[in-house]
């Protein structure tokens, strides 16, 4: 069993400006570095975006999590960052996803959307619970939207 194993989950408010062509392309950039950049650090995880706004998930020791985040924060296509959960676990749960994705078009996020995806009303238990349940029945279901890493 891994030690020091924490997990961060988080929402914010999206800022990237434009079509949804280019949203769809700084989102792809997003996943690409994420993908390289956790899997370099042993940070797995999920990232949902429901065009507001995003809610990711973060596994990983406590260290990597924190400059992860750090980076992360000081993005400018996101702004209003709240931490909803920063504690430590016994286990991974996206241990096959250095990032999963779960896109706009997808069914979790009209899951989000249908109960207005207001953030607030989001705890961080019921978006991780959300974002886990949808990826594994996306990946099951053999979607585009969910990609191994
Ligand atoms: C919503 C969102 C989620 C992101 N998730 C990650 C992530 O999980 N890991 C990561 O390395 N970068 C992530 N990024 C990208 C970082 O903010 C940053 O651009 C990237 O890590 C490269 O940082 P650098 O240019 O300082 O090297 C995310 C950005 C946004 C807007």
């Amino acid at each position: 069993m891994t030690q020091d194993l924490y997990r961060l989950i988080y929402l914010s408010r999206n800022t990237i400006p434009g079509s949804n062509e280019n949203i769809h392309q700084e989102i792809e950039q997003i996943l690409a570095v994420s993908r390289q950049r956790n899997a370099a650090s042993h940070i797995t995880g999920a990232l949902m975006f429901n065009r507001e706004c995003f809610a990711q998930v973060l596994e990983g020791a406590h260290d990597d999590i924190q400059e992860t985040f750090e980076r992360i924060q000081c993005d400018p296509r996101h702004a209003d960052v709240v931490v909803l959960d920063f504690k430590p676990v016994q286990t991974r749960r996206f241990s096959q996803w250095s990032m999963g994705y779960i896109g706009y078009d997808s069914l979790a996020s009209k899951e989000f959307t249908a109960s207005g995806f207001d953030v607030k009303q989001l705890s961080g238990e019921r978006i991780y619970d959300l974002l886990h349940a949808h990826l594994y029945a996306a990946e099951k279901a053999g979607s585009s939207l969910v990609k191994i890493a």
